[in-house]
């Protein structure tokens, strides 16, 4: 039988962050996890370089029933605080775009740092783990796993989401939280490439490997990046970012010539070369393959700039400034980098992740109703949820 104050079930981003600020305030803590390898997630984020966080993350880059629950534990550990760490362990790192920060050499260094912040604090981390069963006791929790029974006063729940069940992602968190009488809000994949229908995916699987700028757009959101066209369906984090905001049967709209006036570019071209072909302007704007894909597909004809009369020319800017397009659906959680829904956050504390209802029962990272935007904030709401607890277990 093991005794220890604190069991942390989850090795990953939160759990292990959580760990090493609990040990170091004197707790004796195990973190169980039932994956083979430790902080494969960490290790895949970011393309390798593990994206950590973000200069300007705030509540407003997060999504959760309760707009205001984030506040505080973003509070309590910022960002600053993380690239803080970073530094102690002479990581290199880099702002790649939009506050966006990541390592120069491997998303290793992270997990390295994780590592050696646990066993500093003297926090054990058991691979190869499963959790049986959990009871409460006067005294806290009992566990049965698969490598013998643990006792412990406080019990953290830092197992994520159902993105990539390869890497280890179970619904576990949520069957917790349902046995202590939580309620768990409707769970969906988030920050995911888009699926097509099979007329449009016939057309545009032949732009595979194209990326535009564009500003994607839908229910009262928008966000500015670019679009990337695959052979399954649409990617890139424009895309990515509004899967989140989007609810199936609803259509997108793009402005795939977001920072400018495309009536404007293409009225200059018909002044100054009126016998230009409509595709042959649009090729300054965009490639030459898009051009001749999308012209058909739209359903605009192709003729000299002069033949566009009237509105004519003002409908060729709008079909490309307000391109919309209904997904068949998602990619869903084997592509997916996060959950949407989860713990409700009505049933914890803001400050600390406590469940207002069975005290020494915590939630942290994205096993909680709580997701970020794509650019780092999924890793520090995994920093700042799991430093909260670390203060209090
Ligand atoms: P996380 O999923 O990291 O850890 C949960 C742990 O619990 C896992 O180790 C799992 O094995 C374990 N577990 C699950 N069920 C269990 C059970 N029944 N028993 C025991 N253990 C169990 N975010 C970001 O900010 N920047 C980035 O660059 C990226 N990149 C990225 C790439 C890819 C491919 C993905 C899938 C995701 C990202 N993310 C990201 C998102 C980010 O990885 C994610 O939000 C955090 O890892 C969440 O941290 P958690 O610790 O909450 O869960």
């Amino acid at each position: 039988m093991n005794k220890v104050d604190v069991v942390v079930i989850g090795a990953g981003a939160a759990g292990l962050f959580c760990a090493a600020q609990a040990g170091k305030r004197g707790r004796s803590v195990a973190v169980l996890d039932h994956a083979k390898r430790i902080g494969g997630k960490i290790l895949m984020s970011g393309g390798g370089r593990c994206n950590f966080t973000n200069m300007y993350a705030s509540h407003e880059n997060f999504l959760c029933d309760n707009k205001h629950f984030c506040k505080s534990a973003l509070s309590q550990y910022t960002q600053w605080d993380f690239i803080s760490l970073v530094a102690e362990y002479d990581i290199a790192y880099h702002e790649k775009t939009l506050g966006q920060l990541f390592c120069d050499d491997s998303a290793k260094d992270i997990l390295n740092m994780l590592m050696s912040e646990c066993d500093k604090a003297g926090a054990t981390v058991t691979n190869q783990c499963d959790v049986l069963q959990i009871d409460k006791t006067d005294a806290g929790f009992t566990l049965q796993t698969s490598k013998g029974e643990y006792q412990c006063e406080s019990l953290v729940i830092a197992t994520g989401g159902l993105s990539m069940p390869k890497l280890g992602a179970s619904p576990f968190g949520y069957k917790v939280a349902e046995q202590f009488g939580l309620t768990v809000k409707p769970t969906r994949a988030g920050l995911v490439p888009f699926t097509l229908h099979e007329q449009d995916k016939k057309v545009l699987a032949e732009l595979s490997g194209i990326s535009l700028d564009a500003s994607a757009s839908c229910n009262s959101t928008s966000f500015n990046e670019n679009i990337l066209f695959t052979h399954r369906g649409l990617s890139g984090p424009a895309v990515l970012q509004i899967s989140s905001f989007w609810e199936p049967g609803e259509a997108v709209e793009f402005d795939l010539y977001p920072n400018g006036d495309l009536y404007e570019q293409l009225h200059k071209a018909q002044q100054s070369q009126p016998d230009v072909l409509l595709s042959n302007a649009l090729a300054a704007f965009y490639p030459k393959r898009y051009v001749q894909t999308v012209l058909p597909y739209i359903g605009i004809e192709n003729k000299p700039l002069k033949q566009y009369q009237g509105k004519s020319l003002i409908e060729v800017a709008q079909a490309f400034h307000q391109w919309q397009l209904k997904p068949n659906g998602t990619e869903g959680y084997r592509t997916a980098e996060v959950t949407l829904g989860g713990v409700d956050t009505d049933f914890l504390s803001s400050k600390t992740m406590e469940a207002k209802n069975v005290k020494g029962l915590y939630f942290i990272g994205e096993v909680m109703d709580v997701t970020g935007w794509l650019g780092g904030y999924n890793f520090q709401w995994a920093w700042s949820s799991g430093f909260v607890a670390g203060q209090v277990v």
